[in-house]
């Protein structure tokens, strides 16, 4: 409809559809009509007041049979919509397109980065955003037309994974996970908070640290061994938790195969004279005011963090040629990619334009911050294990399920809960996490959206055992308010979709999705579907509904239950 208003516009106002898209807007009353638009950015073009402009646009546009009305108000030209087509043609586009409603044709190659964890404890809160954050976008994105590649970076050598490799040797009785049955990321977790515990007290422990991972760098056998035996550990256990939540990655990368690549790089700059050696022999970087000097090999020759990320982005790159990447990482890390980013544009890196930090804030329990070195971290999985007791009791509040089927709906339920919750706050905000607010049926919450789902679902089948076709019919009869709120709401989808793709934001999806649900219950409680006269017109309404709000919570991640 707003397109139909910017043509009608464009043939009697000389500023191209552009301009005009983004000048009309929604007023703040519709007795105002359904789009407006202001006259006074035509007052010096046409040396007019803008009163007078718009009383002559009302004579000159031409109505059609969508648009039942134009309107002088002051300096507005106001547009009157004819609901009843737009229903129709709304709903007989969204009932057709199906699940491709509102996708777009970007058609561009975008390697997305997330989750990334180090590989010596298991998954915290931390990650539980970055991965929930990290999975939306990129649906945003596949929906948007583009070809996506999720890739993930283990952290799994230098300082700190020795540190619990060094408390297991000393003080680990060859145990296993298997043999302790705890989850084999949590197993090596402990041995990094029992190392930090004896280092208070034990000065030396630091320096054997340091002598272990001199010793892995030469390839120690024992210790390479050891090394390999803890991280598949870890790693297995970390699996195990991102693909609880429906998360796949196409590849991973090991920081321990590409850290040494790292140092060509910095070869290839001294040799540019960008980089330089310091007294100490460490090589730096100087970056001005701004950023500082940065080193970027320490003095004995051993790589840093910024090593690896110097190689790791020309190597992507040569493996996908991509046309942007996106690195989603705590904001903790906002200097560490401002400084990245500089280096690699100095070094003339044709894709160094195409990266982006998604940078997020930390998230919080309502106790306080989160805390790794002391070991009171709470873990993703403590945090989903929680959400999905808290499912359960509301589930059995209100059925009686078998035992299956409970476990089916609370695990969906748990993970609705927890991802909306995480993405409906702007990345960049902290979080305090409330398990008792994100489980909420009644709230601004996942579960309230996937019962709104839900509703209409159930509605859609007793339908069907009533009609016994289920020939939706798209005529109009008359429309009442709660319709005419449903219509408009479901006709934004589209711009929604690109405002989320354009700020990589998944919030405006979740902020939507949860305007969509209300103005569906108020629609639900105020005109009877089932077996009135409008009902054929409404089960199509239904319908639609169903299948944005659908897409909606897939942009999310969150998936839909037919019944809950
Ligand atoms: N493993 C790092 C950490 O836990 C994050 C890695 C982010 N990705 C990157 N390419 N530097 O802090």
């Amino acid at each position: 409809m707003k397109e139909l208003i910017v043509k009608l516009l464009s043939k009697e106002v000389k500023l191209d559809k552009k301009e005009l898209w983004n000048l009309v807007e929604v007023p703040p009353s519709p007795e105002l009509g359904d789009y407006a638009f202001p006259c006074f950015v035509l007052t010096k073009k046409l040396k007019k007041n803008p009163n007078k402009i718009a009383e002559e646009l009302t004579k000159k546009i031409k109505l059609t049979k969508e648009i039942s009305q134009v309107k002088a108000s002051g300096p507005y030209l106001n547009f009157f919509i004819n609901k009843k087509i737009l229903a129709e043609n709304l709903i007989k586009k969204i009932l057709t397109s199906g699940e491709k409603y509102g996708k777009r044709k970007e058609n561009e190659k975008v390697v997305i980065e997330f989750l990334s964890p180090n590989t010596n404890k298991p998954l915290h809160l931390g990650h539980l955003r970055n991965m929930l954050v990290g999975e939306s976008i990129a649906r945003i994105l596949e929906f948007s037309g583009n070809n996506i590649k999720r890739v993930n970076l283990y952290n799994d050598r230098g300082i700190h994974i020795v540190k619990s490799m060094l408390a297991y040797q000393k003080y680990g009785k060859n145990k296993t996970p298997e043999k302790t049955k705890e989850k084999s990321d949590k197993f090596v977790g402990n041995f990094y908070v029992l190392f930090n515990e004896k280092a208070k007290t034990n000065k030396k422990l630091e320096e054997e640290a340091r002598e272990m991972l001199r010793k892995w760098e030469s390839g120690d056998k024992n210790v390479r061994e050891l090394w390999r035996k803890m991280n598949s550990w870890a790693i297995k256990g970390i699996e195990n938790t991102y693909k609880i939540l429906g998360v796949k990655f196409d590849k991973h990368y090991y920081e321990s195969k590409i850290y040494k690549k790292g140092k060509e790089i910095i070869e290839e700059g001294l040799k540019k004279g960008l980089f330089k050696k310091r007294d100490d022999n460490a090589v730096i970087i100087n970056l001005g005011k701004e950023l500082g000097e940065k080193v970027l090999l320490r003095s004995d020759g051993t790589s840093v963090y910024i090593t690896q990320d110097l190689y790791l982005a020309k190597l992507r790159y040569q493996e996908y040629k991509f046309d942007d990447m996106i690195y989603v990482v705590a904001n903790e890390q906002d200097y560490h990619f401002k400084v990245l980013f500089k280096i690699l544009k100095l070094l003339k890196y044709p894709f160094a334009e195409s990266l982006h930090h998604l940078s997020y804030g930390m998230v919080f329990l309502p106790e306080g911050k989160m805390k790794s070195r002391e070991g009171k971290v709470v873990d993703a999985d403590d945090l989903i294990e929680e959400m999905l007791k808290l499912a359960e009791k509301e589930l059995k509040k209100r059925y009686k399920l078998k035992k299956q089927e409970l476990k089916k709906r609370s695990l969906a339920i748990a993970l609705s809960a927890i991802k909306y919750f995480f993405l409906k706050i702007e990345s960049k905000k902290g979080i305090i996490f409330n398990p008792d607010k994100a489980i909420d049926f009644e709230g601004n919450t996942g579960p309230y959206l996937q019962y709104s789902y839900a509703r209409a679902s159930s509605i859609l089948r007793k339908a069907e055992k009533f009609n016994k076709t289920k020939k939706l019919q798209i005529k109009v009869v008359d429309l009442k308010e709660q319709e005419i709120e449903l219509v408009k709401k479901l006709a934004e989808f589209p711009e929604i979709i690109k405002k989320a793709r354009q700020q990589l934001n998944p919030g405006i999806i979740a902020n939507y999705s949860f305007q969509l649900a209300q103005i569906f219950n108020e629609f639900y409680h105020n005109c009877q579907v089932l077996g009135s006269i409008e009902g054929n017109f409404r089960l199509a309404l239904v319908e639609a509904f169903r299948i944005v709000m659908k897409k909606s919570l897939e942009l999310l991640g969150i998936e839909v239950l037919e019944e809950m």
